[in-house]
């Protein structure tokens, strides 16, 4: 084990110091234009050239890129012309690479603004409502724009008789629908079967419905303002899932929300979630393959949502009926896929 003392626990706080420096840093290129003009101008662009066609005032410029260049995100040739490091086109140029992280740098920046109100939750035990709004709705379904790729790349190959399911036509419940991402991408891939998304986000449902009708999926995709504890579906649905949902269900409804699954599900029909994975005992706070779920827990409980570690899961999945519970690591255990049966 690596010797403590406090020079590099020094270190450690000036590295949390520079993250968040750079992580501000990465925003502002964003948000500039910064790194799509790199992008596009691969063999690199002086601050000069960069300062005219970005509109930008130059002296300011230049620091900016010079504090990328400390920070390893730009590199320079010896004209000072400024260009991204390898592989930095990918994850911080072209918004188009399914790589692209600048979302999640624009969340966490948000969420960092928000983090403020944690100090009155720790407090008051209260959770805030500052959730609730058309911009951080847009915001928040940026990083899981990918997801329906993740099904249909990662998930359902290994869980072939879900595919097959859709591909001979089945009725399909996304309960969480957040923006109609997932179950939109599903249509177009699987043309037999129909789906419906229910969710709490009124702006993702509004998005939902005028993608759905800008698409002309209307007559086999439709959503619901609508709780999961509320739903009214009975033996209706072949599969329901829960996509990063079931941790953001309030405790006081997640019970419910999936007994509502299991009556909305016809017998045999397959329940699936799939979320961050959680620790259960202080050790694992450390592990690695945490880092989603605790980050996520940590400025999601101002909003009152807890996430459940697998055991818990299991436990509320159970509760309801559900049996083979059977749960599956992707993307390098970045998500567990949890399949259960009615
Ligand atoms: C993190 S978002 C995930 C959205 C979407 N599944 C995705 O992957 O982009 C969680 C969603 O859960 C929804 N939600 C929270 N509580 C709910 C409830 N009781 N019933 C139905 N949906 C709920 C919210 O409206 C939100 O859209």
């Amino acid at each position: 084990m690596e010797e403590i003392n406090a020079k590099t626990q020094m270190a450690k706080i000036r590295s949390f110091e520079k993250g968040f420096m750079a992580t501000h840093l990465i925003n502002l290129g964003a948000e500039l234009g910064i790194f799509t003009a790199l992008n596009e101008n691969k063999e690199g662009l002086t601050v000069s050239e960069l300062a005219v066609k970005l509109g930008l005032h130059e002296p300011y410029l230049k620091i900016w890129c010079q504090t990328a260049y400390h920070f390893k995100i730009l590199d320079a040739d010896d004209q000072v012309r400024f260009k991204l490091q390898p592989f930095l086109d990918e994850i911080l140029g072209d918004k188009t690479n399914f790589k692209n992280y600048l979302a999640n740098i624009s969340l966490v920046v948000k969420v960092g603004e928000m983090m403020k109100l944690l100090k009155e939750s720790l407090q008051t035990g209260k959770p805030v409502d500052s959730y609730n709004t058309p911009e951080f709705s847009e915001m928040a379904y940026e990083p899981t724009r990918n997801i329906p790729l993740a099904f249909l790349f990662m998930i359902l190959p290994k869980a072939d008789h879900l595919k097959r399911n859709l591909e001979q036509g089945i009725r399909f419940l996304d309960i969480g629908c957040g923006n109609g991402n997932l179950i939109i991408q599903l249509a177009q891939s699987f043309e037999n079967s129909t789906f419906v998304g229910i969710g709490l986000d009124a702006y993702g449902i509004e998005s939902a419905r005028s993608t759905i009708s800008q698409l002309g999926l209307g007559d086999r995709v439709a959503v619901e303002y609508m709780g999961g504890e509320v739903m009214p579906y009975e033996d209706e649905f072949d599969m329901a899932s829960m996509v990063l949902t079931l941790h953001e269900t309030r405790p006081d409804v997640r019970e419910e929300v999936v007994k509502k699954a299991y009556k909305a599900l016809k017998t045999d029909g397959h329940f699936l979630v799939l979320d961050f994975p959680y620790p259960s005992k202080l050790e694992d706070f450390r592990n690695p393959v945490f880092d989603m779920g605790i980050s996520d827990q940590f400025f999601e409980c101002s909003g009152g949502f807890f996430h459940l570690d697998n055991q818990q899961q299991n436990q509320v999945i159970a509760n309801a009926g559900f049996k083979g519970i059977q749960r599956m690591p992707i993307g390098k255990g970045m998500f567990d896929f949890v399949t259960a049966t009615k």
